[in-house]
């Protein structure tokens, strides 16, 4: 019995999850895994159900399923409200460290129909084929942050108020860095063996620390072929030549940063899957957020989220061939020449998230 916790959050969140959440049933029915499915709150629509974006309740359902499937929390209905009770870090972040999933792999993988829906070159991202491995739990995100009032003495000795000083600290330890990129090295000895570690070691100290580590364990891993790499050179890479990559390992913000770009190289925001894990439980989700500028309009592409269904059979159910019966569904329907807005391509038939869920489910 495969126990799974749906969570389709905010805008474009309830249009896609119900899509994925159809596509799961009929490859577990095919491939005879025993689905309990159970629906729960999260985000703004828990704010606006029970007054808390991340419901006690729905931490407690979570610890009891397998698996969670996320669609997308926020928007500007909660952006006023006080950081801590923002949808993105009191259920988003918070479930994430409640979780102890430390580490968030992104496949970026272009389907070979969308090389011209990338806003880049053909010839540079025909071939893309990369995994992030993003560090989820610590740096910016989870430091100390705070607010006071910034002061200067005056030549009279008294404090002048000059305004607001907002604090935010970069945090990692040894421990936190080892296990993320002992995950690096893991996914890069089934992939090329070659693993590049983006950093800023040129100026902050948590990322010497970072490198110093990496450096470290590749010495005790012969057979990994590890690089670092600054992170602004990397931004560059990616959009220069991103076939020199294989695995990315990163830090928290560079690893957020990183991989909204390293999308369009899939084509879309709306390609780029993801499994959250490391901890207690997995949790799969896409890689973008609500997207309010289209919610409710049925334009969303679903397809990340459907791909995040595929690593979750792969990942929490050893479910392989059923993950690649969902990839080459997606292949398929994209050679058909169907497409979603944000993954339009000349002469493709545009359609929307309702159509598109339809279409996977019946190439399976
Ligand atoms: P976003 O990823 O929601 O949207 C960025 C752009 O990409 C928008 O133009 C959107 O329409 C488009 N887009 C995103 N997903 C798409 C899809 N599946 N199909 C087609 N187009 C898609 O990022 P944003 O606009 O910066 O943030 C919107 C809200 O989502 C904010 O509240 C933000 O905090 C939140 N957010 C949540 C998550 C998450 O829950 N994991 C991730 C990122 C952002
Ligand atoms: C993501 C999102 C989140 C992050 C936000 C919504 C907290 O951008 O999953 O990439 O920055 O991790
Ligand atoms: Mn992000």
């Amino acid at each position: 019995m495969a126990k799974i916790l749906v969570l389709p959050g905010d805008g474009i969140g309830q249009e896609i999850v119900p899509e994925a959440v159809k596509v799961l049933e009929k490859v577990a029915a095919k491939h005879g895994l025993d689905l309990q499915l159970q629906e729960g709150l999260i985000g703004g629509a828990a704010i606006d159900a029970v007054g808390k974006s991340l419901p006690d309740e729905t931490l407690a359902m979570c610890r009891q399923s397998d698996a969670v499937l996320l669609g997308a929390v926020g928007g500007p209905k909660w952006d006023t409200l006080p950081a801590a009770q923002r949808p993105e870090v009191a259920a988003l972040l918070a479930l994430r460290k409640g979780l102890g999933l430390y580490a968030n792999i992104r496949p970026c993988f272009l389907y070979p129909a969308l090389v011209d829906a990338s806003a880049l070159k053909k010839e540079i991202v025909v071939g893309t084929d990369m995994v992030v491995i993003r560090e989820l739990t610590g740096g910016l995100y989870f430091g100390e942050k705070f607010r006071e009032a910034y002061t200067v003495t005056s030549l009279s000795g008294e404090e002048v108020e000059m305004g607001e000083k907002a604090v935010d600290t970069l945090v990692y330890t040894t421990p936190e860095i080892e296990r993320i990129l002992k995950l690096a090295f893991e996914t890069a000895r089934k992939r090329s063996g070659k693993v590049m570690s983006v950093d800023k070691a040129n100026v902050l100290e948590s990322s010497r620390l970072w490198r110093e580590t990496a450096q470290r364990m590749a010495a005790d891993n012969p057979d990994i072929n590890l690089e670092s790499m600054y992170v602004d050179n990397c931004a560059m890479q990616l959009v220069r030549d991103p076939k020199q990559f294989d695995v990315i390992v990163t830090e928290n913000m560079f690893g957020d940063i990183l991989t909204d770009q390293a999308s369009m190289l899939s084509g879309s925001i709306g390609m780029l899957p993801s499994a959250s894990v490391g901890g207690e439980v997995a949790l799969y989700e896409p890689a973008h957020g609500s997207a309010p500028d289209i919610a409710g309009k049925g334009l969303a592409n679903p397809l990340a989220t459907i791909l995040s269904v595929a690593m979750m059979l792969e990942l929490t159910f050893n479910m392989t061939t059923a993950a690649d019966s969902i990839r080459n569904a997606v292949e398929r329907v994209l050679n058909a020449g169907y497409r979603t807005g944000d993954i339009m391509t000349p002469g493709a038939k545009q359609i929307g998230t309702t159509e598109m869920g339809a279409l996977v489910r019946e190439q399976l």
